[in-house]
């Protein structure tokens, strides 16, 4: 694929710099966005694509570090590149613990800026070169890239193999980062239907009323904004798989109309009245634990059912013993090459830390970890000092945990307990309900409720948030 490339956004307070910025790279063919400010940053975030953000660590309001924060934990596939006044390790690594791809120390010379650009222009393409090579082979997930060796990995590649030929439907519970995705993927790839569509929906990512029209289709004039007839995803996936990623999230009058759907294949799109029938094999997956879900009443107990005939529990990284380290070799390798680094080994101490980490991310986590590792290692083995202080994280948080101040009730302190901790993850997630029940791990609906409870008011109702999809896509 040789789209032009998504311009590359310059955050800067200073003009000078902003300009000159913009001018070494205009030479060079790249298009440029330029801002003053991290605010404004975000927002031109939300609505465009971009191919890096090159920020400067001080700026007037939210500081770079913050926003390198905010736009790795929202949009974790763009690369960040950050400017810094001094050449000091020190700082460096702040940067890249924030999650930047890489640094440049002022003053520095166009073609050292012009580098690390292209690297990322590179980057872009692979990605690119990828997604569309997958497209072309319909997603070739195979069930050698499920890596380790522990019991339950080993009954989990066996299990897929001997569920997949079957058009039985499945759902994929686990924590977070625990490789769900990776496991419906090689259902799909694994069945019979390998030759038709996989069609991936994460129900989290897009907004409740979109959902429904995604999933089923609309016809022309259904909605505000529904100005052509558009068929339904489960269309596109006839004879093929569709995939619904953070099933749990979806809402209960979404929920009935995909009981019926599992029922007899059969559907209506939105605003229509005539009755189509597809055949699709359904996966789902949830990192929700969907029987509490159902307990509070956010799941529909039949459609659980429906959806639970065979259920794969994925393990979380920490009870898989050995295969942490067998996981981080593979990473390790995969980012070596991608970067075009020699490979390198990790210490003995090194992989000591590793196997004493909890790992609450998983897989994910265990996999930015040693990308984040790679890149700061200046020696030929991976040291513990290049990878993070899990120690320091632990104990920042029991640090920050509940104290009894004062004469409160036990119920009055973990209400202002759990304010405060609603209140963080709102910020975090600049105030989308969507994305910070995710994290939370409860449904927008019941967000809601606890914050209605608990007294937060953010201002606003509305969730304004942008659907994620071609962010989904791509990554
Ligand atoms: N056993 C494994 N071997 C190799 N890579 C893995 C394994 N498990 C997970 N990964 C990788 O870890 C990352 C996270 O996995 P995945 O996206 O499948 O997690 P998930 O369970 O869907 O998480 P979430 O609930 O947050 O969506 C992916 O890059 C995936 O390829
Ligand atoms: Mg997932």
């Amino acid at each position: 694929m040789s789209a032009a490339l998504p311009s590359v956004l310059v955050v800067d307070d200073e003009k000078n710099m902003r300009l000159s910025l913009k001018t070494v790279l205009t030479d060079e063919g790249y298009g440029v966005t330029a801002v003053e400010s991290a605010e404004e940053a975000l927002a031109v975030l939300a609505q465009e694509d971009f191919l890096l953000v090159i920020t400067d660590a001080r700026l007037g309001g939210m500081s770079g570090y913050e926003l390198i924060g905010k736009v790795h934990t929202r949009w974790p596939d763009l690369p960040i590149l950050m400017i810094t006044a001094y050449a000091t390790p020190k700082l460096a690594v702040e940067a890249i613990k924030a999650g930047a791809f890489d640094y440049l120390a002022k003053p520095f010379a166009p073609e050292e800026l012009l580098h690390a650009v292209s690297r990322c222009a590179e980057r872009h393409r692979l990605l690119h070169q990828n997604a569309a090579l997958r497209a072309q082979a319909n997603e070739t997930y195979q069930i050698e890239q499920i890596v380790g060796d522990s019991p339950g990995i080993r009954e989990l590649r066996q299990m897929i193999q001997t569920v997949a030929p079957t058009d039985a439907r499945v759902l994929v519970l686990g924590e977070s980062g625990t490789g769900k995705e990776l496991v419906a993927g090689s259902l799909h790839c694994l069945s019979t239907r390998r030759n038709a569509s996989y069609v991936r929906i994460n129900c989290a990512a897009i907004p409740e009323t979109l959902l429904e029209s995604e999933l089923f289709g609309h016809e022309k004039g259904a909605f505000t904004g529904a100005l052509k007839q558009k068929a339904g995803r489960v269309e596109e996936a006839d004879g093929g798989s569709i995939f619904l990623d953070e099933i749990a999230d979806m809402s209960r009058p979404l929920q009935a109309k995909l009981l019926r759907f599992l029922e007899d294949g059969t559907f209506t799109r939105v605003g229509g009245t005539q009755e189509l029938r597809v055949n699709v094999r359904l996966i789902a997956a949830t990192n929700r634990d969907i029987i509490e879900a159902i307990r509070e009443n956010d799941f529909r107990e039949d459609l659980f059912h429906r959806l639970n005939v065979v259920q794969f529990r994925l393990p979380p990284l920490r009870e898989r013993g050995p295969d942490v380290l067998m996981l981080a070799d593979h990473f390790l390798r995969h980012f070596s090459q991608i970067m075009k680094r020699p490979a390198k080994r990790f210490s003995r101490a090194a992989q000591q830390k590793l196997l004493s980490h909890h790992w609450p991310g998983n897989v994910r986590e265990l996999r930015n970890v040693i990308e984040r590792g790679l890149i700061l290692e200046t020696s030929d083995e991976i040291q513990p000092a290049s990878l993070p202080d899990f120690q320091l994280e632990t104990g920042l948080r029991k640090a920050t945990g509940p104290r009894a101040i004062g004469n409160e009730s036990l119920d009055e302190m973990m209400a202002n307990f759990e304010r405060e901790l609603v209140t963080s993850v709102l910020e975090q997630n600049h105030f989308s309900l969507t994305r910070t029940a995710e994290r939370l791990k409860i449904s927008r609906h019941a967000l809601r409720y606890r914050m209605q409870r608990l007294n937060i008011n953010t201002g606003s109702e509305t969730d304004e948030e942008p659907p994620a999809l071609g962010k989904e896509a791509a990554s």
